[in-house]
């Protein structure tokens, strides 16, 4: 009876998967504080690309980490047609071809060595309008490498209107924009430094939202569709369930959110403290993100997730 009146049900192809790939490994890193989540080999990278498409996921979010070594202050391994990114994108595209949706994060933090998602400016400021233009380029070298998807994730002011006319520039009309659109300043992120190796001091808060702050989502929202956004998102989840169903209602775009790696870690510790069910608190979560209107959820357990609901 629940089943049959059930208002929601989750299926694997509303899953995403982020991926962790990096430069100069012989075998994957484990990452402590996400347990099950790897920074990938190429090789092992494409292994979990190709077990996402047998599981009904229907995408996978890249993420390049470079060598240490290769880290400036401007992020030129991000922009490099052999940097790692773009290496992982053309070996995922090689292994899974059109089989699944192929992303990639569209930001400067993993490749900078200061950890800011921008350039900065002679005061340490990130410089927002010379950050545009490091993506309007890191745009044209995803799409070659044959992103499907692009995902500016770094808060810039005008970061979809940049990245959509150099797509368009290079006749790549083709390449979608999944917006980060309502991202918040968050300390869930944590994980995520581990994850990517960042070199990170201080915070984002001059270019990341407030969680204080609800109405401020809807003016990102409102900008990044003017700007040409295919579909927006809402990062984190769990904590922004509010965000995720005002912005669900108010736009006729596919609506995504992100379930970041704090949101991981915390289930994920507490089942191995044996304090909740993990399996079943797992899909609870993703239930709730999609009651609230994400229809596309970003989750480390993607994979698994899939195949419990199969
Ligand atoms: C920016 C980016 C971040 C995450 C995804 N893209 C880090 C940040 O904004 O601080 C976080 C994802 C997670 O925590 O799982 N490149």
């Amino acid at each position: 009876m629940r089943r049959m009146v059930a208002e929601t049900r989750l299926d694997p192809a509303d899953l995403i998967l982020p991926a962790f790939v990096r430069e100069g490994i012989g075998e994957p890193v484990a990452i402590n504080a996400m347990p099950g989540v790897y920074q990938h080999t190429l090789d092992t990278l494409r292994k979990a690309a190709a077990e996402a498409v047998a599981a009904g996921v229907s995408g996978i979010m890249l993420f390049g980490v470079p060598e240490d070594a290769k880290k400036d202050a401007a992020g030129t391994a991000g922009t490099d047609p052999d940097g790692i990114l773009q290496v992982a994108l053309r070996a995922v595209r090689e292994e899974v071809g059109d089989d699944l949706v192929v992303m990639s994060d569209l930001c400067l933090d993993e490749f900078t060595d200061h950890g800011h998602c921008g350039v900065l400016d002679a005061e340490g400021r990130v410089d927002n309008d010379a950050t545009l233009e490091r993506y309007a380029e890191m745009a044209q070298v995803q799409a070659d490498a044959g992103a499907h998807v692009v995902g500016p994730s770094g808060m810039m002011d005008g970061q979809i209107g940049v990245v959509r006319d150099a797509l368009d520039g290079i006749g790549r009309e083709d390449v979608s924009i999944l917006a980060y659109t309502a991202k918040y300043s968050s300390a869930f992120y944590g994980p995520f430094r581990e994850a990517v190796g960042s070199s990170l001091k201080g915070d984002r808060k001059t270019y990341q939202q407030d969680p204080a702050n609800s109405r401020e989502s809807l003016r990102e929202l409102a900008l990044d569709l003017e700007e040409g956004a295919d579909m927006v998102m809402v990062k984190p989840a769990g904590p922004y369930l509010d965000i995720l169903a005002k912005v669900a209602e108010s736009v006729d775009v596919p609506v995504a959110a992100y379930q970041i790696s704090g949101e991981y870690a915390m289930v994920e510790a507490a089942a191995e403290k044996g304090w909740i069910e993990r399996e079943r608190a797992i899909l609870e979560t993703l239930t709730g993100i999609k009651r609230a209107g994400g229809q596309m959820i970003l989750t480390y357990w993607a994979t698994e997730a899939a195949r419990m609901l199969r």
